[in-house]
């Protein structure tokens, strides 16, 4: 009579622990609610996503990417466009998707994106509670990583790259597992 336990070695645990924890921050990292990635071709119009709160009127909304140091993409104050305070680069191809910013839809459009435009865009939003009885204003911030490519098509390549690995990783470990298994069969 022989039995045959499926028992982790020590090693083991500590690999399925990792891979455990490897799956969780890929998760987390496709699925961040505060960063989103879009990825486009030259001449599409894109939209920017942004939202602040459904109550209370917009004040204040900056659209800024992160390489352009004072100027901005988009800034609207109090009902006015300062096309002044916007990058040269951004005249005239930049609009509120929303021009009411209904619910606090601060989304805008980029119109005819070229390869120059990839990069980071952060969006900070002001509104004041002025439909509600409570004082105070709040702020939300939010990025979209925009990528303007040729090749066009795709998916994130963090998360392909994330799961190759976890893959991979997961491969590995597998083969080590089964081989513990077996070799305290025989013993
Ligand atoms: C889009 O931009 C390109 C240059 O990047 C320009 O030649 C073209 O006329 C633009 N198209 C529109 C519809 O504005």
């Amino acid at each position: 009579m022989s039995y045959c336990f499926l028992t982790f070695t020590e090693s083991g645990r500590r690999m399925l622990a990792l891979i455990l924890r490897l799956f969780t921050f890929v998760l987390v990292c496709s699925t961040a609610e505060d960063l989103k990635e879009v990825t486009a071709q030259p001449g599409d119009n894109v939209v920017l996503q942004c939202r602040g709160s459904s109550h209370g009127a917009v004040d204040l909304l900056e659209w800024s990417r992160t390489d352009l140091k004072s100027e901005y993409v988009f800034y609207y104050r109090d009902g006015l466009v300062y096309d002044d305070s916007q990058h040269k680069a951004f005249h005239g191809r930049v609009e509120l998707k929303d021009a009411q910013m209904k619910d606090g839809d601060a989304s805008v459009v980029l119109k005819n994106v070229t390869i120059r435009d990839t990069g980071t865009y952060e969006c900070r939003v002001i509104q004041g509670n002025t439909r509600s009885v409570r004082t105070g204003s709040s702020e939300v911030s939010s990025s979209v990583l925009l990528t303007v490519d040729k090749g066009g098509a795709g998916h994130s390549p963090g998360l392909t790259a994330g799961l190759v690995v976890s893959a991979l990783i997961l491969l590995a470990a597998g083969v080590g597992v089964i081989y513990k298994v077996q070799s305290s069969c025989r013993s």
